[in-house]
This record gives structure tokens, C-alpha cells and sequence, in this order.
């Protein structure tokens, strides 16, 4: 299967800082990767993608097509933090692809919850 690399753009703030992002679809695991590898966060990711510590929570806004569906663990780990529904999001539950061109996502991070 051919691999799409059109390039996907999107904007990402951390600590008061603007970084204009590209990526193409399936550059990365999961949002989480990617802002991981672009970005230097302090203690982000921690359970690598498990869906469990809430470290690597964002918030999102602008995606092409809503993402309903969370992934595992996602809702608990969300609940635990005290946040029910709306645009925080785990970036690790969420995948790079074309929903993803013109988004704005804060990363917003946090305590591990595990
Ligand atoms: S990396 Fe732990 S919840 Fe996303």
C-alpha cells in the first residue's frame, strides 16, 4: 500500500510557545509520538501510549471531522483527571492523519494519574 505523505499542517502551543507542525499520515504512532519527538516536553508520555497516566492530555480544536470515539482507558483516565468530554483529549489516543490539517492543539499535559 502506498504510503499518502501529503503534507498535513497543524499548530501546537506549549508553554505559551507557537510551533507551526507537518507530518503526513502515519509519520508517527499517534499524536502523542509526534509531539514527543517535535516538541521537548517535560515528563510526557509517561506510559508510552498505554492510555493510562493522562501526561500526554491536549487540547484540540479545528479537526476536519470529529473524533468520537475514545480509545481504551481513554474516558477513565480523562474522569480520573476530572475531565468529562469536550475538546481534552489524550494525544496518545489520537492518530496523525488528514483530520488533523488546520487544528490547533494546547498541550496541556499533567500530574501521572496511574
Ligand atoms: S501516554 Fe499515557 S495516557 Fe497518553
Amino acid at each position: 500500500m502506498a504510503i499518502n505523505r501529503t503534507p498535513i499542517h497543524f499548530t501546537a502551543y506549549y508553554e505559551g510557545e507557537k510551533h507551526e507542525l507537518q507530518t503526513y499520515t502515519y509519520e508517527y504512532r499517534s499524536l502523542m509520538m509526534l509531539l514527543f519527538d517535535k516538541i521537548y516536553i517535560d515528563d510526557f508520555g509517561e506510559c508510552k501510549g498505554m492510555g493510562r497516566c493522562g501526561t500526554c492530555a491536549i487540547k484540540i480544536s479545528g479537526l476536519s471531522k470529529a473524533v468520537h470515539s475514545l480509545g481504551r482507558n481513554e474516558e477513565q483516565t480523562l474522569s480520573k483527571m476530572g475531565v468529562h468530554g469536550g475538546d481534552i483529549r489524550l494525544s496518545c489516543q489520537i492518530l496523525v492523519d488528514e483530520n488533523l490539517e488546520n487544528s490547533t492543539v494546547e498541550i496541556i499535559g499533567g500530574e501521572s494519574v496511574e
